[in-house]
């Protein structure tokens, strides 16, 4: 069924969004681990030429998900895995490249969920990113804050209110590339531990 959050977000995929996976997601490469899929919309942006494996990840397995991969052209490579960010089964640095998008407004444990991507990311490997984040401009991040209860209960636990690049910083990561792909609310860039 598709959601509230889904109908809205369709608005900024056609807007931006859908440039800024094919530009973030040409970067995977090796060994992948995507966290959040979702409904698999990352899918079609990878570059399978350059990617040996991909694991999809997340908290809540969507049947659309599903379907994308039985449908995919790679389909040989991509696996589906139903985990939780927070506590991944997957060995210390086996992953090239991490890549999450939208994921961790909504990630309950966002410190834990952090150093789980670092403990399975390879020293020399890389983290791809696109969130939303709490505005730069004082009044936007004051009715931000405002309406996040509300926000929050209807999309499912997203949070109109975090900050990414701090949480990375915060938890180890060196941020290589930081990008606005809107005045004020959504980022995208990479990043090493
Ligand atoms: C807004 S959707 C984004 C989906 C997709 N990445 C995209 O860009 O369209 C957020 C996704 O993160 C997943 N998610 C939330 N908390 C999670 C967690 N702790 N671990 C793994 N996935 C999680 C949700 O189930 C949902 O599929």
């Amino acid at each position: 069924m598709v959601s509230f959050y889904d109908s809205f977000m369709v608005l900024f995929e056609k807007r931006f969004l859908r440039k800024a996976r094919q530009s973030i997601l040409s970067k995977a490469s090796g060994r992948v681990l995507e966290i959040g899929g979702g409904t698999g919309l990352n899918l079609m942006q990878y570059h399978f030429d350059i990617i040996d494996s991909l694991i999809i990840t997340d908290i809540d397995i969507d049947k659309r998900l599903i379907k994308r991969v039985q449908k995919h052209p790679h389909q040989d490579k991509i696996k589906i895995n139903e985990t939780s960010v927070e506590n991944l089964s997957f060995p210390d640095a086996s992953f090239d490249t991490v890549i999450f998008t939208l994921v961790f407004c909504t990630v309950t444990d966002v410190n834990q969920g952090l150093q789980e991507i670092k403990r399975v990311l390879k020293d020399n490997g890389r983290l791809l990113f696109i969130e939303h984040i709490h505005p730069r401009k004082k009044s936007l991040r004051t009715i931000f804050n405002w309406i996040n209860p509300v926000w929050k209960k209807i999309s499912s636990g997203c949070n109109l209110n975090r900050d990414i690049k701090t949480s990375l910083e915060e938890n180890g990561f060196t941020i290589g590339e930081y990008q606005y792909l809107t005045k004020q609310i959504f980022v995208g860039g990479c990043a090493k531990k």
